[in-house]
């Protein structure tokens, strides 16, 4: 009696504990991999967010880290991800050249990579991209300076000013291009003079995008060029983050009339400085829809099926063209954030206030 009582007290132990072992492990086998480059940058933040908020919401575990915009720290991270059983690794790289090695690995695994925002270059390792069409980001700056300086219908010449962003971040080439190839024509004509002569991309990057990085550069150029009342007329900034160095250094050392500044992101502090005028206009990229839009891609891989893409052409990273899903950029000014970040649940009018 008391044999049989025990046996089937084992027995009970047993299949609690595989019961266990299987939940565990189903739990394990949805785990996702988020890495995310940086703390510092609000939108990056919220893309963290949304991805973990969604992910979690559509039934999978999420390991998600920041890495301070350090390399090593996010292959570290990474490499952790891949030995902690994440099953796909979603990953907004810091420099896009630089996780290859720890990509391999990846592979070896079967992990597939989702490149999220910015695109992995030079490994086979990436499965798909996931962004906004950066071209069009960059097109959509530039057409506002031209239609804002009425550069048509008006002799000018108008000085113009650039900076982008950071050279190991393919996006910075497309938002460059995206504006310079309508706004590069100006510049051979005379009707747009850049005084500083910083024009090519190399000269206009900035490290990190980081704002004191754009804030000192443009210091000089004021110094350099602006300081005896020169009227600046536009600047083109790539980002939110670069555009708020430009206007810390215009506050600081320019007593001319406030230049045109374009941006991208709409960041909380680059939405004030648009109400309060000192700055023309951002690029919204609801960082809603393109954590949705992974979303869809991490359950398509992990049904064993293709993931949806809208553009097999655009984004090659050097070994392979990249299937990629484009979310769409909009144009935001004081005319139509309300519409676009308040109304739509972005931000709250008190957030912008
Ligand atoms: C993103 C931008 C962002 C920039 C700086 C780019 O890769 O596409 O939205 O402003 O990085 O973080």
């Amino acid at each position: 009696m008391k044999k049989k009582f025990l046996s089937l007290f084992l027995a009970g132990a047993m299949l609690m504990t595989a019961g266990l072992a299987g939940c565990a492990k189903k739990q394990d086998s949805k785990k996702i991999g988020v890495a995310m480059p940086t703390k510092d940058l609000q939108r990056w933040n919220q893309d963290g967010d949304n991805m973990k908020k969604k992910l979690e919401a559509a039934g999978f575990t999420v390991d998600l880290q920041y890495a301070g915009n350090d390399i090593p720290t996010q292959q570290n991270q990474i490499e952790s991800m891949i030995n902690g059983g994440c099953k796909v690794l979603v990953i907004a790289s810091i420099e896009g050249d630089s996780l290859g090695t720890v990509l391999a690995t990846a592979k070896e695994k079967n992990i597939p990579v989702i490149a999220y925002d910015r695109l992995i270059m030079n490994t086979d390792a990436v499965a798909y991209y996931a962004t906004f069409d950066n071209y069009k980001v960059g097109a959509i700056q530039g057409q506002y300076i031209i239609d804002t300086l009425k550069l048509d219908s008006t002799s000018g010449p108008y000085n113009m000013e650039i900076f982008t962003g950071d050279p190991g971040d393919n996006n910075a080439r497309f938002f460059y291009n995206g504006a310079m190839d309508l706004l590069k024509p100006y510049i051979a004509s005379g009707k747009i003079v850049v005084k500083s002569n910083q024009i090519e991309f190399e000269t206009v990057a900035t490290a990190s995008w980081a704002t004191e990085n754009a804030q000192s550069r443009m210091d000089a150029i004021i110094s350099g060029n602006y300081a005896d009342g020169t009227k600046l007329d536009a600047v083109l900034c790539s980002n939110d983050s670069t555009a708020l160095g430009v206007a810390n250094a215009l506050e600081a050392g320019y007593t001319g009339d406030y230049p045109i500044i374009t941006g991208q992101d709409c960041d909380i502090a680059n939405v004030k400085n648009m109400l309060n005028g000192k700055q023309s206009m951002s690029v919204f990229k609801d960082t809603r829809t393109l954590a949705d839009q992974v979303v869809e891609m991490v359950k398509a891989i992990m049904d064993g099926k293709e993931a949806p893409t809208n553009d097999t052409t655009t984004y090659n990273n050097g070994v392979k063209v990249v299937p990629s899903f484009l979310c769409t950029p909009v144009f935001a000014d004081a005319d139509n954030y309300k519409t676009i970040l308040v109304d739509s649940g972005y931000y709250t009018e008190a957030q912008l206030a």
